[in-house]
């Protein structure tokens, strides 16, 4: 069984989409093991995204994420990681395969509906970033 962080980003959430993706992660199988609903500080999205710093979007993707609520999540399935990021399409909405979450409500780039992470070493950092042990309901129990 493994785990991955996805966030609602800012789009999702002022569009009323928090249901329709959360949606699209139980109708694939994934179970939400835990869920809660925040705003970052300018501070906390560069932490973030801290990968990311020296790229030339930084600034900006760290402007858009604390600029309202975001809902962060741990999706809990076989192969978790690799499946939220195929359920969830192309970083790009318009290279987003059809039926993926991007494909259906992204409307760019930088305002693409949704985050997954990419590797088990930055799902395990970045579960960590938003939940404790504590917070993570088992989907076996
Ligand atoms: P996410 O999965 O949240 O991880 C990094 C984010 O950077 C990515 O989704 C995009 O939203 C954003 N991003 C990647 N490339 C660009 C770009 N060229 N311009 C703006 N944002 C980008």
């Amino acid at each position: 069984m493994e785990r991955t962080l996805s966030l609602i980003k800012p789009d999702g959430v002022s569009r009323n989409l928090i249901g329709e993706v959360i949606r699209f992660f139980e109708k694939a199988g994934l179970k939400v093991v835990a869920l809660k609903m925040l705003r970052l500080t300018k501070e906390e999205a560069k932490q973030f995204y801290i990968v990311h710093k020296e790229r030339p979007f930084y600034d900006s993707l760290t402007d858009y994420m604390s600029s309202g609520p975001i809902v962060a999540m741990v999706l809990e399935g076989e192969n978790a990681i690799a499946r939220c990021r195929e359920i969830m399409g192309a970083t790009d909405p318009a290279e987003a395969a059809e039926g993926t979450i991007r494909k259906t409500f992204g409307l760019d780039k930088e305002k693409n509906t949704v985050h997954g992470s990419d590797s088990p070493e930055s799902a395990a950092r970045e579960i960590a970033f938003f939940f404790s042990e504590l917070d993570l309901i088992s989907g076996t129990r």
